[in-house]
């Protein structure tokens, strides 16, 4: 069986705080490989490195050294600016806190990333509403935030991250603050998004009951990718 085409493709990347005496290095040359339709998960313990490899994966930080293709475009070679663009099109990021500001209806929050790329309201909503939709929580979209449950405020998180259609979709954390049946519809609901072409998921997580949705999973440990197997050949009993 071929393997579909390479989403992102992460070669020795290095990367560290501080300086002088107070540096310390949290990346040791990552080699990491995330394709298209998978849902790759990444997991390792606190302070190993996991939300600095997916900032930097994301365009959001920049590596000390390596290489970095993401959807065919080489971010290690590009000026800052290009890369917020490619940031803006191309990648949606959910936070472990889903970040919604309260005081707006939940398809506004979802318009919130049209917004700021300078499109008006009236255009930006059709665009919420579809996205809402696609989360199924069209029927709550005049609602604030905290009218819905945690979960389905994960989801307007969700929805808000895909509004601008990004073909990668990074997430921290996703099901930290999801009890467990909330934090499975989550994670079917991402197994939906993998069915349209050309996406591709990489999902840090604590979480062991929500292995079972990835394609792949990728074990850090010390700023190190340790591990890197098909779900169906990763040993549950040992990671335990
Ligand atoms: N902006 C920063 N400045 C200094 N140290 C940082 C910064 N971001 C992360 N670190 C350090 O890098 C290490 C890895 O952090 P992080 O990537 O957040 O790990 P994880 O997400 O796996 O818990 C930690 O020791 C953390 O304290
Ligand atoms: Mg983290």
């Amino acid at each position: 069986m071929s393997l579909p085409p390479i989403a992102a493709q992460a070669r020795q990347i290095t990367k560290s705080f501080g300086n002088g005496n107070a540096k310390v290095q949290v990346l040791h040359g990552i080699d990491l490989d995330a394709y298209e339709s998978e849902i790759l998960m990444l997991l390792g313990p606190s302070g190993c490195g996991k939300t600095t490899l997916i900032s930097i994966l994301a365009g959001t930080l920049t590596p000390d050294d390596g290489e970095l293709e993401v959807l065919g475009e080489p971010l290690h070679r590009m000026k800052s600016s290009a890369i917020t663009r490619f940031r803006a099109k191309n990648v949606g990021f959910i936070f472990q806190q889903f970040n919604l500001i309260p005081t707006i209806s939940c398809e506004e929050n979802v318009a919130v990333p049209l917004l700021i790329q300078g499109m008006s309201l009236s255009k930006a909503l059709p665009h919420a509403r579809k996205s809402l939709e696609e989360v199924g929580l069209i029927e709550h979209r005049k609602k604030r935030p905290n009218q819905l449950s945690g979960g389905q405020q994960q989801r307007v998180a969700i929805a808000r991250a895909l509004v601008h259609q990004p073909r990668l979709i990074i997430c921290d954390e996703p099901t930290a603050a999801l009890d467990a049946e909330n934090g499975q519809r989550v994670m079917e609901l991402f197994r939906n998004l993998m069915r349209q072409p050309g996406r591709c998921a990489i999902v840090v997580t604590h979480d062991h009951r929500i292995l079972r949705y990835s394609d792949r999973i990728a074990t850090m440990n010390d700023g190190r990718i340790v591990e890197s197997v098909a779900t169906a050949d990763f040993d549950f009993d040992h990671h335990r």
